[in-house]
């Protein structure tokens, strides 16, 4: 889904500018046309209740859809008279959502949209604690298609409105590059240890019987899990496995780690499989495209935008880490870690959700050893990594030795991607993981 249409949705969700005329009534705030087929959110938390006064901007509830979770913020300073849902509720776009007696609507300017529904971005919280950012809906989603924070860009508008100019302006002096956000500095990941890597053993919780079925929705991200895997059942998947052994891969982190650490980044093993797949990517570009409809045109996609499928208490998200090709391993689990912190917390924006080109499952690191992955569309490829193990192989010479086995299993869209081709980045990821000094040589 395109991230321009989903943050104009969002905009128009709250943002709807009200008539002067209303000052005084009461407004039953609806849930606007949101579009992308999105007819429905669940409400996941009401910050107000009846009877509370509350201003323009003040946060009124939040709302999970299947691609996003979203506060909404009033356009009113009034008192709320009523809720029209209790929680977990379905609402339903076109309905009200809460009834609000106005008071004196602030100044808003008709052309220009201040997102009062907001997506838990970093950046448009820092908007709404601020003074307001002016610019047009088309300006912000300029913005946030390239990760841009409007706090960061100087309006050269009227009262210093942001102008399409500044946004390019400020990404030209990025040397042209689109760049994901820069790590953040509250992260501080646990110190790492040295140890051998053990899949922690699954905390059992005591059984439960209750002897009734029950039956539920099905909402949130598994109505999503629903309709992007119908859509993969068109592709047929062609299957192919192979093992990697990691030994001096397994040596490298244990030596960047705690530099990394020092800098407030965690060091996994997926930065350099998100590397490996980006530099595999650069030759093999068909596996990092897509088709239309109709299976006519391939369109190649220039970024890398590596999906990763995260396992959270809300269910199975691919966030996706921007512009892999022009990122250094420390930018990508900078990335990694704050699309992990956002993920777990069930907080990561549209804008990380969406524009996907490829995507890794590391089911490797719950337990596991082969999988069958499954294509997210519109994406051809996906890999699934095992768990390391250390196992026994043999040398060149004949002598055994402790490798760190990691199994991987690709899926690629057979009707536009062969086994070779497949077979040939295969073993080009395998050659730059067994051997990460090589990757130095064509990192940019
Ligand atoms: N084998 C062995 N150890 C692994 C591993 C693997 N394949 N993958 C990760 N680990 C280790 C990590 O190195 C880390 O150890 P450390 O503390 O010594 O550094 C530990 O396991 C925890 O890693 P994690 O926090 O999970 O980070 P990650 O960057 O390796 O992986 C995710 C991030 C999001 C991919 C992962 O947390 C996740 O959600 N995996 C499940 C994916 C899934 O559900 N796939 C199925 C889709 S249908």
């Amino acid at each position: 889904m395109a991230v321009v249409t989903l943050l104009r949705t969002w905009s128009r969700i709250a943002g709807r500018l009200v008539s002067k005329s209303l000052q005084g009534q009461i407004v039953q705030f609806k849930l606007s046309d949101i579009g992308e087929g999105i007819r429905e959110v669940t409400i996941k938390e009401w910050y107000v209740k009846e009877g509370d006064t509350v201003s323009q901007f003040d946060s009124i509830c939040e709302v999970q859809s299947d691609k996003a979770s979203v506060t909404i913020t009033s356009r009113y300073d009034g008192v709320i008279k009523k809720l029209h849902y209790n929680l977990d509720d379905i609402a339903y776009v076109g309905k009200p959502l809460v009834d609000i007696e106005t008071g004196a609507l602030k100044d808003s300017e008709e052309d220009v949209v201040e997102t009062p529904a907001v997506s838990h971005s970093e950046h448009t919280h820092q908007e709404i604690k601020g003074q307001k950012t002016l610019a047009t809906p088309a300006v912000r989603r300029l913005a946030m298609e390239n990760n841009i924070k409007l706090s960061e860009v100087v309006g050269s508008g009227k009262d210093g409105r942001i102008l399409k100019e500044d946004i390019l302006n400020y990404l030209e002096k990025q040397t042209g590059a689109i760049l994901p956000p820069s790590p953040k500095a509250e992260i501080m990941p646990s110190p790492p240890k040295p140890k051998d890597r053990t899949i922690p053993i699954p905390i059992s919780k005591p059984p439960v019987f209750t002897g009734k079925d029950r039956t539920e929705p099905i909402k949130g991200f598994q109505k999503a899990m629903v309709k992007t895997m119908s859509a993969a059942l068109k592709i047929p998947h062609f299957g192919y496995c192979d093992e990697v052994d990691l030994a001096e891969l397994v040596k490298l982190r244990e030596e960047l780690q705690p530099i990394a650490f020092a800098r407030g980044v965690k060091l996994t093993f997926m930065p350099f499989f998100l590397k490996a797949t980006s530099l595999g990517l650069l030759q093999f570009p068909i596996l990092n495209a897509s088709v239309d409809e109709n299976c006519q045109n391939i369109t190649y996609k220039s970024s890398h935008n590596i999906g990763i499928a995260m396992d959270t208490e809300k269910g199975l998200i691919v966030p996706n880490v921007k512009n892999v090709q022009i990122c250094s391993i420390f930018e990508i689990a900078a990335e990694l870690n704050r699309l992990q912190k956002l993920g777990s917390a069930g907080q990561l924006n549209a804008t990380d959700l969406t524009g996907g080109t490829f995507t890794l499952s590391n089911i490797g690191s719950i337990g596991g050893t082969y999988t069958k992955p499954v294509i997210l569309p519109p994406e051809v490829a996906v890999g699934g990594l095992g768990t390391i193990k250390a196992l026994p192989r043999f040398n060149q010479k004949g002598e055994v030795y402790k490798a760190q086995i990691m199994n991987v299993s690709w899926s690629g869209d057979h009707r536009i991607i062969d086994g070779a081709t497949m077979s040939h980045f295969s073993n080009l990821w395998k050659s730059y993981l067994e051997n990460p000094g090589l990757m130095l040589l064509d990192l940019k």
